[in-house]
């Protein structure tokens, strides 16, 4: 295999057009800032390049939905976004913006060689237009129903329900998103690349030189090389982006999946100036994007197809694309606000920040979708990070102020004990590099956890409290051990859980750390001072975490009221017909539940003449049927004596149907005599 001198980290440039969430976090973001630190702690000069992305029609939309500018949509977000990212400790080298001026001059310049070395070709096509609108319906701005799965809401890029790729002509009965407007063809020009002609470079490139892609990012290269690429449009008619840098194409911007993959280098330009060839172009410099599954095609063939028509610059050696990371076994979704925002978890979990890196990377999408749950994210900090690892340094740590005043005692003979968990944990350090070697960041933390494992069963087996009267030597070997190992912990955590390493490497005493002292057990001299010990995590209740399952709850039920509409009227029917249905108010002298019956509830109604008795299938709706009684209800009282269960009905209660189809009986505003009639 080649080596390579540095590394170039990238990370998808997440739109700026609404906070970060989990999903995010757990499939780009987090395992990107373990490898760059990994990187960095192995001593390799490495750079974790980030930023919004700030074009595209979402933001468009956002923008007119608010009544403000595109600009002042992602200046808010951008803010926020970054915030988020430094507050979790993503060690972004740079995090610029596609609004900037470098980005305008790069993306420009990029696209102009491309024109001038006549890598594009232009085609005049027919494509919507909203006529009400002024403008054409690009992208995200059309939506109609999906050709390949019916979906209706399928959007001009993409149908969210099937994943299918889409372009805007091809939706069934579009509307304009703008206007709601059935929108009318009209010819248009615009710049393709035509990604059949790489076709040939592209397969050799991916299937032959890089099998050793993880299986999804390979797979899904596979399958749309297998169909054969075509030209794709890197131009829009929008007034949002970078203007085309043609003569005659007034009106036309940058595509924003042309102009944002150029953001990784304008984003290095901003952070080194022209020393960023050196990070593209040197052939000893290795790129790594960081993406999402859903960003696979324009990381693997788009932008590779873009460097091949430029031809100077390096081509991604590796892309560890996850899979999507659900919540509570749902879709993440900003518009239905399923999703946990960063912003909101730092405020709902301050200081957090580590437990939530640990369990996305516990749990991280790496090979198929995973999912979210808060009982789960309770368990881990509870069950792993306080009784596995807080528990073991705090156990040794605590050991050594009682009897060694917090030094770091001498260690005497070592016996076999001590060796085996010193190769134990030597072994773990070892393949957890190994793991993270190939972006395997979740088996890389189980290893990690493992060291803390063998610590516990080390101070489990060797008992030093039980040996201090007769052998204060040993123990102070023993201790002596398990705060080597406590060391060790310190630098092996350092990618995953950045603050409880920082904090850990405090306690001990421990300077500047390195990868290459995992394995070894010299890393704090003899008599050296460790600090008094505090807990790394704390337990987490059941309170915060069911307050979060409740939020959620609040959220699906505020979607299924907003999803929800009136059932269509029924036919038109004239008063003879209605006249025929005798409504009266009756007062409910007993309800309960009918045995054997799920649905059915049983009432005693006073009906003012005497009283009947009327089954109802609305058991489900009360959980206490007694909340009925006394109360005055609306029922049919000319209703077909009906036998249910071996019971007479004689009548029907009427009920109103809420969105969640649960039932809720009608009854006067005001007390009224029971027989009355309603009409
Ligand atoms: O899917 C997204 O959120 C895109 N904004 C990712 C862009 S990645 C890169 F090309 F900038
Ligand atoms: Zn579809």
């Amino acid at each position: 295999m080649k080596e390579f001198k540095r590394t170039l980290i990238t990370t998808a440039l997440p739109y700026a057009n609404g906070p970060v969430h989990i999903g995010h976090l757990a499939g780009v973001y987090v395992p990107a800032d373990i490898y760059a630190r990994y990187l960095r702690l192995k001593g390799e000069e490495v750079l974790l390049i980030g930023g919004s992305d700030e074009h595209g029609v979402p933001i468009t939309i956002k923008a007119r939905k608010e009544g403000v500018t595109p600009q002042d949509i992602v200046d808010r977000y951008h803010t926020i976004i970054k915030d988020s990212f430094e507050e979790f400790g993503i060690s972004f080298d740079v995090y610029g913006r596609t609004s900037s001026k470098t980005h305008s001059r790069t993306a420009s310049d990029f696209f102009r060689r491309l024109y001038d070395k006549g890598e594009f070709v232009e085609k005049t096509s027919m494509q919507l237009y909203d006529e009400e609108a002024g403008q054409f319906l690009a992208d995200r701005y059309v939506t109609g129903k999906c050709p390949h799965c019916g979906a209706e809401g399928a959007y001009g890029d993409q149908c969210e329900a099937c994943g299918t790729s889409l372009n805007a002509t091809d939706l069934i009965d579009p509307r304009s998103a703008i206007t709601g407007s059935v929108p009318v063809m009209r010819e248009t020009t615009h710049f393709y690349l035509p990604l059949d002609k790489w076709q040939t470079r592209l397969e050799k490139w991916i299937l032959e030189e890089h099998k050793e892609w993880k299986p999804n990012v390979y797979g899904q290269c596979k399958s749309w090389l297998d169909l054969g690429l075509q030209p794709r449009a890197v131009s829009r008619d929008l007034d949002w982006g970078i203007p085309v840098p043609v003569e005659g194409a007034d009106g036309k911007v940058l595509y924003v999946w042309f102009d944002a993959p150029i953001g990784y280098i304008s984003n290095t330009i901003d952070l080194v100036g022209d020393d960023y060839e050196k990070w593209w172009k040197d052939q000893d410099t290795r790129m790594i994007h960081f993406i999402g599954k859903d960003n696979i095609v324009f990381h693997c063939i788009v932008f590779p197809a873009m460097l091949m028509a430029d031809g100077s610059f390096n081509l991604p050696d590796n892309v560890p694309a996850n899979e999507f990371l659900n919540l509570e076994d749902d879709k993440i979704s900003t518009s239905r606000n399923w999703a946990v925002w960063l912003h909101e978890y730092l405020r709902d979990f301050p200081g957090k920040q580590d437990v939530l890196r640990y369990v996305l990377t516990a749990n991280a999408p790496e090979t198929k979708d995973n999912n979210f749950t808060w009982k789960d994210f309770q368990a881990r900090n509870n069950n792993e990070l306080v009784a596995i690892l807080g528990n073991f340094v705090n156990r040794a740590m605590v050991l050594d102020h009682k009897y060694f005043a917090g030094k770091v005692p001498s260690c005497s003979q070592l016996g076999e004990m001590d060796l085996a968990v010193m190769e134990e944990v030597s072994g773990a350090c070892a393949a957890a590099s190994d793991e993270l070697d190939h972006f395997k960041f979740r088996e890389a933390l189980r290893q990690a956890m493992n060291v803390a494992r063998a610590g516990n069963k080390y101070l489990a087996d060797t008992e030093p409290w039980k040996l201090w009267k007769t052998d204060p030597e040993r123990v102070g070997t023993i201790l002596n051990v398990a705060l080597q190992i406590c060391a060790n912990l310190a630098v092996l955590f350092e990618p995953f859980t950045p603050f409880m390493s920082a904090d850990l490497c405090r306690m001990l005493g421990l300077g500047k750390i390195s990868w290459n002292m995992l394995g070894h057990f010299d890393l704090l001299a003899e008599g050296a001072e460790v600090a008094e010990p505090h807990l790394l995590f704390d337990k987490i209740e059941d309170a915060p975490v069911e307050a979060q399952v409740k939020r959620l709850l609040d959220t699906r039920t505020a979607n299924e009221l907003a999803g929800w509409s009136p059932e269509p009227l029924k036919e038109e029917c004239s008063f003879e017909d209605f006249e025929k249905v005798d409504i009266r108010v009756g007062k409910v002298l007993s309800c309960e539940k009918v045995k054997k019956s799920k649905k059915l509830l049983q009432f005693l109604i006073d009906d003012g003449m005497e009283k009947r008795t009327i089954l109802s299938g609305i058991a489900q709706s009360y959980e206490d049927p007694s909340v009925l009684v006394g109360k005055e209800v609306c029922f049919v009282a000319n209703f077909a004596p009906r036998k249910m269960m071996g019971i007479e009905s004689q009548g029907m209660i009427m009920s109103a149907v809420n969105p969640d189809g649960t039932l809720t009986v009608i009854s006067p505003s005001a007390e009224v005599k029971p027989g009355a009639q309603v009409g």
